[in-house]
């Protein structure tokens, strides 16, 4: 099986490692030149646990290919799509497909007839665009579709930043969008490596597929919104979030994951996904409350995140220095995409607050302008000193285990707010420490 993948970002290079390393010839294209001259060096510009030493090993056993050059497709038995689809510019929340259709362009120039090649969205794309991709090649090469030469399909992703390969090689499902018995066999073969695992293949159409995809990680926001929103009831009544939740998700109809309330979700996906979702609603003209108020609670969510620093910090607040731990959306990646930081930490900063972070996965791609004179510190200590309040915004491993005598001697004022409850109240209070978690009264 000779497989094609474009696009070598997080999803596209997960997946092209993944698949290589089942034993796969798989070809990863992208057009960034840089990008693929890095990765033909082995130098791999994502920080996925795991996905430097798999694309090493399977580079070196030539199973994994890179390439700038499109054409290379003409040998695929399978071409995965999995470029970007950010939200548009205008600002309406739907998926730009700008990149997904000239991907699609190209492709159809090296479509091979008889060779019956599946050209597969991976790439989270609205419902009805597998049909588009199918009227676009339909007509730069006519030729194709009599012989059907060509299948379009859905194999939407569900990989977290974090535990993208774990996600690949033990997923939940492989949900696969077909409109044909032989596009059919080639995915059964395809995902054939994952029976040991009795991962369940569903095979729908492909509208469904696209659906799924959307679908799926929109609830997966409504539950992360919703626990927020029970904090607040919690934080206002007495009750404890923690224990909300968890009596909740011994209801195997609601399950304990997604649960954990935050400053807010974040990241590449259920943002824009949300909001993707929202705007194929209102394309087809049907209402929706639902997805909507997710949207809205979350936005809603950072401000009240400032508005809790505000008073932490009162009366005086200029000039007060916060230690901010964590920046990215969340932990074991440096992505900061959509991180509820980006909007947290200028608000404060507009308010004459001193920022002092640290972040273990920080690198030159954090200087950007939502974080200008933020002040970093590569030990998280450091980054405590003198500090009127700490706060815990992402939540890394290496937080959990912080020696809190140590905390409570660097800070001037011995205030923790932890977004993430990743410290035990108890715990806290034999240190005499001020603690302020989300979902229970303080
Ligand atoms: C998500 C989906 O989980 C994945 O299936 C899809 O393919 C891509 O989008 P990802 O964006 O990597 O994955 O992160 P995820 O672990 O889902 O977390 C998303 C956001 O929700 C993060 O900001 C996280 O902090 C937040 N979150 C998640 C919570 O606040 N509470 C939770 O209980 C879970």
């Amino acid at each position: 099986m000779k497989i094609a993948v474009i696009g070598a970002g997080y999803v596209g290079l997960v997946t092209a490692a993944c698949f290589s390393e089942f034993g796969y010839e798989v070809i990863c294209i992208d057009n960034d030149k840089y990008k693929i001259k890095k990765l033909k060096k082995n130098i791999i510009p994502i920080y996925e646990p795991g996905l430097s030493d798999l694309v090493k090993k399977n580079a070196k056993s030539k199973y994994l290919l890179f390439s700038n050059s499109i054409s290379k497709i003409r040998d695929a038995n399978i071409i995965f799509i999995a470029v970007g689809t950010p939200s548009s510019r205008r600002g309406d929340g739907e998926a730009d497909l700008k990149f997904v259709f000239s991907v699609v362009n190209d492709i159809s120039k090296f479509l091979k007839k008889g060779k019956k090649q599946l050209v597969i969205t991976k790439s989270t794309v609205p419902v009805g665009t597998g049909k588009k991709i199918q009227d676009i090649i339909c007509e730069l090469r006519p030729e194709l579709i009599n012989n059907k030469d060509y299948f379009v399909s859905s194999n939407p992703e569900f990989l977290r930043e974090g535990s993208a390969i774990e996600d690949f090689m033990r997923p939940d499902r492989v949900v696969c969008g077909v409109t044909d018995k032989k596009a059919e066999e080639t995915l059964k073969e395809l995902y054939r490596p994952l029976n040991l695992r009795e991962a369940p293949v569903l095979f729908t159409d492909i509208e469904s597929a696209e659906i799924i995809k959307y679908a799926s990680n929109a609830f997966l926001a409504l539950k992360v919104s919703f626990i927020n929103e029970i904090a607040n009831l919690c934080e206002k009544t007495g009750g404890n979030v923690q224990m909300v939740a968890k009596g909740m998700g011994l209801d195997n109809r609601i399950g304990p994951k997604f649960l954990h309330p935050g400053p807010g979700f974040g990241g590449s996906c259920f943002p824009k996904d949300t909001r993707a979702l929202y705007a194929s609603f209102k394309k087809n003209k049907i209402k929706n409350t639902l997805v909507k108020s997710v949207i809205n609670f979350n936005e809603d969510r950072k401000i009240s995140i400032v508005n809790k620093i505000k008073n932490l910090l009162k009366p005086n607040i200029k000039n007060k220095v916060i230690a901010f731990l964590g920046v990215t959306f969340k932990p074991n990646t440096d992505d900061l995409r959509e991180s509820p930081s980006l909007e947290i930490i200028p608000r404060l900063r507009k308010l004459g607050i001193k920022i002092h972070a640290h972040d273990p996965a920080f690198n030159s791609e954090f200087k950007i302008k939502e974080f200008d004179k933020v002040k970093w510190y590569s030990n998280v200590l450091d980054a405590m000193k003198n500090a009127d309040l700490l706060v815990i915004h992402t939540e890394w491993n290496e937080y959990r285990g912080l020696d809190l005598l140590k905390v409570k001697k660097e800070l001037k004022n011995p205030i923790i707010l932890d977004l993430r409850n990743i410290f035990n109240l108890d715990d806290v209070k034999k240190f005499n420490i001020k603690y302020y978690g989300i979902g229970f009264k303080s």
